[in-house]
């Protein structure tokens, strides 16, 4: 019998040897015949623990865990650490008549993925994007950044050049997602165009389209650390896709008074369609843009929103170097790494790269 589990170990401080539990089904233990106790082993090379009938190795307690039908190990705690357990980790559990094999490698490394959303035009999305995906890579982080936008403001910051092929090709006429991936000098690119207007009508026909995306991009999320999504000012199939395939949702509000209509609809809406279509967001945060606190007016809406939303811990301030993102299709680090912008959203990467740790 082979399953996987998410386990936490709970660590008891109050014995003298502090100790860990890794809880096993009934099922399980059954198989072993009910033992008592278990020998533990730990092979190395493998980064297993291995639990056996026989007498070698170190003695482990087996206790049953009240009504829950779940027994309880107590493992040394040198053990855990030697086998680099990380909270909430995923193990392979193999059991068969003789042993319990608690496998702990760590999963092959996934791409955390990012929608930066709003349905108001012009608070900052793709250039929150751009900074985002650019700062990055300044990190050593693989980036894909994805235009979902037809007015694809993002595509013409990062292109030269008109592409062949863009993300209407991969999701209406399936095309290979490695075909249509553009590199350039900060990042990679799925671009965008106009026709984009025209594919949405040829989409929401069909069935199962809001998945379109999140199946894409299966196949190259082992390739990137970080997919950015830079959706439209709506919420439109395109918006629905990047929230399928999404694991975060920044929303940059401007701090201004106008920014605020429509914020608190904006979150409902997602929370909605989360509940709606069972999509899986790990966190949704506000991103405080275009602040300048010599104005009174932006001052008290940033404060509204630290009140009223849950934002991020950076805010970006005003910055006119963020008009020169498109001219040489240079990032805002080398326009000019001084500015503001660029210490701004070098904070707020450095902030992304925290999540989850
Ligand atoms: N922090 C900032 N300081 C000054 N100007 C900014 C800042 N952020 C963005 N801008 C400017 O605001 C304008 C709109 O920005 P951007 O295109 O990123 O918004 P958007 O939300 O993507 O718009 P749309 O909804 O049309 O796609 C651009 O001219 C950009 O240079
Ligand atoms: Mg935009």
């Amino acid at each position: 019998m082979i399953f996987e589990k998410k386990i936490n170990l709970t660590f008891n401080k109050k014995n003298k040897i502090s100790t860990a539990y890794i809880n096993i089904p009934i099922k399980g233990i059954k198989l072993m015949n009910n033992p008592k106790t278990l020998s533990c082993n730990f092979n190395k090379n493998n980064n297993e623990i291995i639990l056996t009938k026989n007498e070698t190795g170190q003695p482990l307690i087996i206790q049953a865990n009240g009504n829950t039908k779940l027994y309880r190990f107590t493992l040394d705690k040198e053990l855990i650490e030697k086998i680099g357990y990380k909270k909430n980790q995923l193990v392979k559990i193999d059991i068969t008549e003789e042993e319990i094999k608690i496998n702990f490698t760590q999963e092959e490394k996934m791409s955390k993925i990012i929608s930066i959303i709003n349905f108001k035009g012009g608070v900052g999305k793709t250039t929150t994007t751009h900074c985002i995906g650019s700062g990055l890579t300044l990190f050593n982080k693989k980036v894909l950044l994805i235009d979902t936008d037809p007015q694809a403001s993002l595509t013409f910051t990062a292109l030269n050049e008109t592409p062949k092929l863009t993300i209407k090709d991969l999701l209406v006429d399936q095309k290979n997602i490695n075909d249509i991936i553009i590199e350039t000098e900060n990042f990679d690119l799925i671009p965008s165009n106009l026709i984009l207007n025209l594919a949405e009508r040829q989409l929401t026909s069909k069935f199962g389209t809001e998945k379109l995306l999140k199946k894409a991009l299966n196949k190259i999320e082992k390739t990137y650390d970080y997919i950015i999504i830079d959706c439209p000012p709506s919420m439109n199939l395109f918006t629905i896709n990047a929230l399928f395939a999404s694991d975060y949702v920044l929303i940059p509000c401007e701090t201004e008074l106008l920014a605020l209509d429509g914020l608190n609809l904006l979150i409902q809406t997602l929370e909605q369609t989360e509940e709606e279509l069972d999509v899986k967001i790990k966190n949704t945060l506000v991103l405080p843009t275009k602040l300048d606190k010599r104005k009174k007016v932006s001052k008290e809406i940033y404060e509204h929103l630290l009140e009223n939303f849950k934002t991020t811990k950076t805010t970006i301030r005003t910055c006119s170097k963020l008009n020169l993102l498109g001219l040489n299709k240079n990032s805002i680090y080398q326009i000019d790494s001084t500015c503001t912008a660029a210490i701004d959203y070098k904070n707020l990467v450095g902030e992304i790269i925290e999540w989850d740790c």
